[in-house]
């Protein structure tokens, strides 16, 4: 409806007084019409009568000469048959009423009328109503013979004030009448102008440009222009009031999504699952794998519950889930529901070693690998992508779920849920770095990835310049706005909001009550490997991926050897490189890499039992990472690039006893958060290898400053944080999508 019953409401409001407002004003104005046109109705009369008595002048002064008064009278009567003029009489000059027609006043007499003086209104209120007397002088031979008077009926004069009182009222009421409507619809077209604006602005594309639209009134520009900031200021208040109150952790992030986002059970989507179910020793055993995305997420759905869609990669998955595919985990004690989604060895083949790993992988990694593009890889990815989201759609409770879908597996996936489900807030992590235009280019279906990242309500990066580079990436292959103060991004009327939110991991760490004293630890590890209790550890944890440096961190290694001889049978380095997508040339060579090289150092610097480097190239459990944590004097992370690198953060965790020394590649997200960290260039191998040796012969307090300043940054800005940081961003931007709904609805 065009003018709906609330803005008719609205409308009455203004017209009702301003009607009466004129109405009145009309009142107002009457008696001076009145006056005015009185005035002009005597000098009317006054000119009539001048002309009536010139008229008679020239007969009535013959027949005077004459005397016959029978003519006298018969002219007078002949006279006033015109309708207006009541009566005439003549006065002698003695001021004797000589003749005079019967209706001649007896009230009016020739004295009082003659001795008028000039300027004085000439009316006369008589019983039978107003008359107009006028005295025409008459001459003879030039000597006055006496004064025609000549009176006038007035009686109309207030006919015709009544009816221009009415004409006057009406033509106010009309015109009030016609101001109001037009006010009223000027009025409701710069509301609708402005309601939509605020509306636009609400979701957020408000914040894409100064309101040039021209749905938005240019009068209120100013004023929305105030009102951006005012909701820019209030959201990093919010944000500021939120990291300063608000204590992350598993009860905050529950309160928070009853809260903020009325309880929402969350769906989340990775292609990695949190607990894989295989076959070993005629046995089912449960093992959670080695992947940076499961060891944040996962404590996130404890806290949220809900449903995790993930690729079902174990051989006994498929034998421990229900007839739709679910099942409980943890496995020991229930908190989610996990959703298993079946590929076949094809599928798995295009969709994952294919396009994600051999394309997107080495594509926004800087490690010099070069990416592998195949239409056939790319078909099967759009495919599992649409999968994926089809089990979203069924997973949903609602038709405006909150889905968190997670890292570069699943770029097409955002653009394919929103068309099915378009009020779905729908939040994207990217785990991985994100690289500059040029580098991203290569692709080639770019323009299709970034299409399908921009179904997401927020696109999340681990650190401001991935975004950044996300931005111009868009800004070079999308035709979008982009707004970079707001972060946001708006293509076809849906925004986008890409921040950064770096990933961190569960805090206190799960295994704070039951993991073994560090003494214990470094005992422990020290004996299964033949080693004193005195001798220096360095550990590091990865998957054997080509990004992470490990050729480069055992080089450094070898290089301190070369450059810290004294260092001999004093320091081993323990390696954990858990196999990943070994089915991949570029992964088999690496193993292969890492292998000879580790065994020709460990030949060079061998001496009796003691060698440089143990590489225990297998998967490990998490609490057993812990213990080797725990345990070590030193912990390297030296990827080539990482989007963050959580074992950085995993060791600070580890180390409740606030010793220990970590040494971190400055090419990870982690680097820009751990700056009490031995910051280095991994390619820089003497670099690295000093900062090595600095690390192995740091004091205790220092390692204690240290550390105690990396724990407190850990503990604060833990994946509870990271998560409830984005599901705020989300609460807001449903809130305000909603607030803009009903502003729709009722402007
Ligand atoms: O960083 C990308 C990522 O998905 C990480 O989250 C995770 O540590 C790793 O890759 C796991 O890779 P995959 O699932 O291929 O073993």
């Amino acid at each position: 409806m065009l003018i709906s019953i609330r803005s008719l409401r609205l409308s009455l409001r203004f017209i009702v007084p301003l009607v009466v407002a004129l109405i009145l004003l009309a009142y107002a104005v009457v008696p001076l019409v009145d006056k005015l046109t009185l005035r002009w109705f005597v000098r009317d009369m006054d000119i009539r009568s001048r002309l009536i008595g010139n008229t008679l002048q020239e007969p009535l002064a013959e027949l005077l000469r004459q005397g016959n008064s029978d003519k006298i009278n018969a002219l007078l009567l002949r006279a006033i048959q015109d309708e207006r003029l009541l009566a005439l009489g003549f006065c002698g000059s003695d001021g004797t009423l000589r003749y005079h027609t019967t209706t001649f006043p007896e009230a009016i007499d020739c004295t009082s009328v003659t001795a008028r003086k000039k300027g004085t209104i000439p009316l006369h209120q008589l019983p039978q109503g107003k008359v107009h007397v006028a005295v025409h002088t008459m001459m003879d031979e030039g000597a006055h013979s006496g004064d025609l008077v000549l009176i006038h009926d007035m009686s109309f004069v207030e006919i015709r004030s009544a009816d221009t009182r009415k004409y006057v009222i009406l033509l106010f009421a009309l015109l009030g009448i016609v101001t109001s409507v037009i006010t009223v619809f000027v009025a409701h077209l710069s509301w609708r102008g402005w309601m939509e604006g605020v509306r636009a602005m609400l979701r957020g594309e408000g914040l894409l440009k100064p309101f040039s639209q021209p749905a938005v009134a240019s009068e209120f520009q100013p004023l929305v222009g105030d009102l951006r900031t005012l909701l820019r200021t209030l959201d990093s208040e919010r944000r500021f009031a939120d990291d300063a109150t608000v204590t992350w952790s598993p009860d905050s992030l529950r309160k928070l999504l009853h809260k903020q986002l009325t309880g929402e059970r969350v769906i989340v989507v990775s292609n990695r699952e949190p607990y894989i179910h295989s076959h070993a020793d005629g046995k089912i055993e449960v093992h959670r794998p080695a992947s940076g995305l499961v060891t944040a997420v996962e404590p996130v759905m404890r806290a949220c519950s809900g449903t995790w869609i993930a690729h079902g990669s174990g051989s006994a998955d498929r034998e421990t889930v229900d007839h739709h595919d679910r099942v409980q985990v943890p496995p020991e004690n229930p908190e989610y529901t996990l959703r298993r989604i079946w590929l076949s060895p094809e599928e798995e083949s295009g969709y994952y070693y294919g396009f994600a790993n051999e394309g997107l992988w080495p594509l926004c990694h800087i490690a010099h690998v070069r990416p592998i593009f195949r239409s056939s890889d790319w078909l099967q990815y759009v495919a599992i992508n649409q999968r994926f989201a089809d089990a979203v759609i069924k997973e949903a409770a609602s038709d405006d779920p909150v889905v968190l879908v997670q890292d570069y597996h699943f770029a097409l996936l955002p653009a394919m849920i929103r068309q099915a489900l378009p009020k779905a807030t729908i939040i994207t992590f990217w785990h991985i770095p994100w690289p500059n235009p040029e580098s991203f280019g290569i692709c080639p279906w770019r323009e299709e990835l970034l299409k399908g990242m921009l179904g997401s309500t927020i696109l999340g990066f681990h650190t401001p310049y991935h975004c950044k580079n996300f931005l111009e990436t868009v800004d070079r292959y999308l035709e979008t706005r982009i707004e970079h103060e707001s972060s946001t991004i708006s293509r076809r009327g849906k925004l986008t909001l890409v921040e950064s939110y770096p990933i961190s991991i569960q805090w206190p760490p799960p295994w704070q009550e039951t993991q073994p004293s560090v003494a214990a630890c470094r005992a422990e590890i020290r004996a299964a490997l033949g080693l004193s209790p005195e001798h220096k550890v360095g550990i590091g944890v990865d998957r054997q991926d080509y990004t992470k440096g490990i050729l480069e961190r055992f080089r450094a290694v070898e290089k301190m050897l070369e450059l810290r001889p004294e260092m001999s049978e004093h320091f081993t380095f323990i390696q954990i490189a858990a196999p990943t997508r070994s089915a991949l040339d570029d992964y088999q060579t690496f193993e292969d890499q890492v292998r000879n090289l580790a065994a020709r150092i460990n030949q060079r610097f061998a001496r009796g039992n003691w060698q440089p480097i143990c590489l225990k190239a297998q998967h490990h459990e998490p609490e057993i990472i812990n213990q080797y944590f725990r345990a070590a004097d030193v912990c390297m992370v030296t990827s080539l690039h990482d989007g963050m690198n959580l074992v950085a953060k995993e060791f600070v965790a580890a180390r409740d006893d606030e010793q220990g020394v970590l040494v971190l590649s400055q090419f990870t997200g982690a680097a820009h958060e751990l700056p009490e960290a031995l910051i280095v260039n991994p390619y820089h191998i003497e670099q690295t290898a000093e900062a090595l040796y600095q690390a192995l012969t740091m004091a205790d307090f220092e390692q204690r400053e240290r550390m105690i300043s990396m724990r407190a940054l850990v503990r604060d800005f833990n994946v509870y944080r990271w998560a409830g940081r984005m599901l705020l961003d989300a609460a807001r931007v449903r809130q305000r999508e909603k607030l803009a709904d009903r502003i729709g609805r009722e402007s």
